[in-house]
């Protein structure tokens, strides 16, 4: 049986990743940067794996029994969660809770990125790990929904911009 790496760890021994959201800016750099890393990865777009349907994401996660999924996908349109929330909490919030429960049967690791708009911004130096979330955005609150992994292995992490160092995470 092949070693798992522990989650999230550097190491020598390949990983098997999945990726959601494969086709927007995060998820193309991530793709890119994991398969030069060596690792496998399954990099899925918006019409490869729809992250809003329960049995697609679980379908695909049982399929290809991955260490880890990198949840690049969201619908970032912030203007259009303000106007239409429930797509936003379809995607943004049902959408990880999916990929959680599913990797969380199948012993994977979840990496999810949150986004700097779960805070008010008017905070003068740096965020800890533990600070509650203040946004207001439909987007930014389904955004901070909490992803249920029974081993725990869930990292969300909050990124103030795709060059920039991220801001938080819990
Ligand atoms: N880029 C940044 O600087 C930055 C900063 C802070 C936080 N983040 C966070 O990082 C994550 C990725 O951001 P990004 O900049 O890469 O966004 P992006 O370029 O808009 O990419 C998001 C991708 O998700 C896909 N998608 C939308 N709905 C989906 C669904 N229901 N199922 C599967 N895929 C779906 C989109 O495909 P379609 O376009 O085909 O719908 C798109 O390819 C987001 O959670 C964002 O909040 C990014």
């Amino acid at each position: 049986m092949a070693t798992r790496r522990a989650p999230f760890a550097t190491g020598s021994n390949p990983l098997k990743i999945l990726i959601t959201g494969a086709k927007g800016l995060v998820g193309r750099a991530l793709v890119d940067h994991c398969s030069a890393s060596g690792d496998e990865v399954f990099g899925y777009d918006h019409a490869a794996l729809d992250i809003a349907d329960a049995r697609a994401v679980e379908a695909e996660i049982t399929a290809r029994r991955p260490d880890a999924v990198i949840n690049c996908a969201a619908w970032t349109d912030v203007d259009g969660c303000e106007t239409n929330p429930e797509k936003a909490e379809q995607v943004n919030a049902l959408g990880p809770e999916n990929l959680g429960t599913v990797a969380a049967r199948s012993g994977a690791s979840v990496l999810h990125f949150s986004t700097d708009y779960v805070f008010d911004g008017r905070a003068t130096s740096p965020i800890p790990e533990w600070f509650a979330t203040t946004g207001s955005v439909p987007h930014a609150a389904a955004s901070a929904a909490t992803m249920p992994n029974a081993s725990g292995n869930v990292l969300v992490t909050a990124m103030a911009s795709a060059a920039g160092s991220s801001s938080a995470s819990s």
